[in-house]
């Protein structure tokens, strides 16, 4: 199949790059012309494991092409993804000034006899109308086309695997020809296929997110009890996990989340709620319980340190999870922010992400170290923020030398506390008594 793919980040990309070694030509389409410039030549604009080879075999291959211009992606295409961002407003509304502006543009370039516009970035309900209305509003030849959803649910850090071995794929559909489209397009994937009307589709993305973010504010909640009583809540989420109706996974106690989607999908969902009469009282909890476990994570910096002015802390991770260097939304940047408005002086290490957190962090305040024994050095305290697998592997012995005092205030629970005693750490975590 012909594709053409509009927005060229982390989803877009992803997409495009695994659809052309499925076998179909692909055209990616971004805005940022550097972007662009960079893929042409082999380069992978951020850190994903895997997709910097995979572009390279593509483009060589001829299947994957990539373009600044939307009119040249749509001309020789059968379907069109959009997939571009879709922030956040300050009110929490989405903003889908973005979608807005490539449906226009998408609707102009449709030439070919029928065209599938297919919609992957995660928007409110009732976007897909908005699109159909736009493009029939601007579609001067009379081209005959159809609008469809496909959220995305991959994970940065193994979008790769994600999308060619997803749990699930989800399509919205108003017609059977659409359905045969995107199932032929998906065929090679072996994964539960589940099609549903478009706006069904919809909402299944911003509430599969907001079902996340709400069981990592539950264990948060939790472990701030086991905190109080001492008991340990990675047992406690081992014992919840095992049930099937519960399940194991983001039941990990931490500083919270961040990235680029589940804060602004739980305000874009709270929002449309909103909208539609509904108050998400639940979804308003979680996004505070999230704001208030940095608070729980500084509290303890400060128990550890009693007085924060001048002392000097070591941060271990920048980025909002492992093995990405994605800064959106990552809980590093409050916290870093607030221990520096206290007077804190930070030394700060990622193996991916320094790049990007130099754009976001007052950079003056924060010292980038190149490595974390660089980090560590006469540091008051470790604070581990990203549960990098390097960070696992350091030489404590190494690392106590290196410190002013051996402290370690660990908000992703990596570390076996046992352990930290035993090689002469003042331990603290999340939730483990
Ligand atoms: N990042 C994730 O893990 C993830 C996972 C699932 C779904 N999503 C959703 O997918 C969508 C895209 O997210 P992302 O993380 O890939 O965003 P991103 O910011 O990494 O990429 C968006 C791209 O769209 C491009 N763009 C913006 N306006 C454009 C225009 N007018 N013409 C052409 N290109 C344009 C930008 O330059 C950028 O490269 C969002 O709705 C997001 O919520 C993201």
């Amino acid at each position: 199949m012909k594709l053409c793919i509009v927005g060229s980040g982390h989803v877009g990309l992803v997409t495009g790059v695994c659809f052309a070694d499925l076998g179909n030509r692909v055209i990616c389409v971004d805005s940022d012309k550097k972007k662009i410039e960079l893929l042409r030549r082999g380069k992978a604009p951020f850190f994903e494991p895997g997709l910097e080879e995979m572009i390279r075999k593509n483009s060589s291959s001829g299947r994957l092409s990539f373009t600044t211009s939307i009119a040249e992606g749509v001309r020789d295409a059968d379907v069109t993804f959009i997939s571009v961002s879709t922030p956040s407003k300050p009110s929490g509304e989405t903003d889908l000034s973005y979608v807005e502006e490539v449906t226009i543009e998408i609707a102009r370039s449709l030439r070919r006899s029928y065209h599938l516009i297919v919609d992957k970035s995660t928007v409110p309900v009732e976007t897909g109308e908005r699109i159909y209305e736009t493009i029939h509003d601007l579609n001067r030849r009379g081209v005959k086309f159809e609008v469809a959803s496909n959220p995305e649910f991959l994970r940065e850090g193994c979008a790769v695997h994600d999308f060619l071995e997803p749990d699930r794929i989800v399509i919205g559909v108003a017609s059977k020809r659409a359905e045969k489209i995107l199932r032929e397009l998906y065929k090679p994937i072996d994964a539960p296929l589940i099609v549903t009307d478009i706006k069904s589709s919809e909402v299944i993305k911003h509430a599969s997110n907001s079902f996340l973010a709400t069981k990592i504010s539950f264990i948060n909640m939790v472990s701030r009890l086991c905190d109080h009583v001492g008991a340990d809540v990675t047992k406690v989420a081992e014992g919840m996990g095992m049930d099937g109706r519960i399940g194991k996974h983001f039941l990990q106690a931490g500083v919270g989340f961040g990235g680029s989607c589940f804060p602004k999908d739980l305000a874009g969902f709270i929002h449309i709620a909103r909208k539609n009469s509904i108050d998400f009282k639940i979804l308003r909890a979680v996004t505070e319980v999230n704001e208030e476990q940095k608070d729980w994570f500084i509290k303890k910096v400060e128990d550890a340190l009693w007085n924060l002015n001048r002392k000097v802390v070591c941060v271990l991770g920048l980025a909002f999870k492992p093995d990405t260097d994605d800064m959106r939304s990552a809980p590093s940047v409050d916290i870093i922010e607030r221990l520096i408005n206290e007077g804190v002086k930070v030394q700060a290490y990622d193996p991916q992400a320094t790049h990007e957190a130099r754009k976001v962090l007052k950079t003056g305040a924060v010292k980038f170290a190149k490595d974390a024994y660089e980090a560590v050095r006469g540091a008051d305290a470790i604070l581990l923020l990203t549960e990098w697998n390097e960070f696992k592997e350091l030489d404590f012995k190494r690392v106590k030398r290196l410190m002013r005092k051996a402290v370690i205030v660990d908000g992703r629970n990596l570390y076996d506390p046992g352990e930290m005693k035993a090689l002469g750490f003042k331990y603290i975590s999340m939730g483990r008594g």
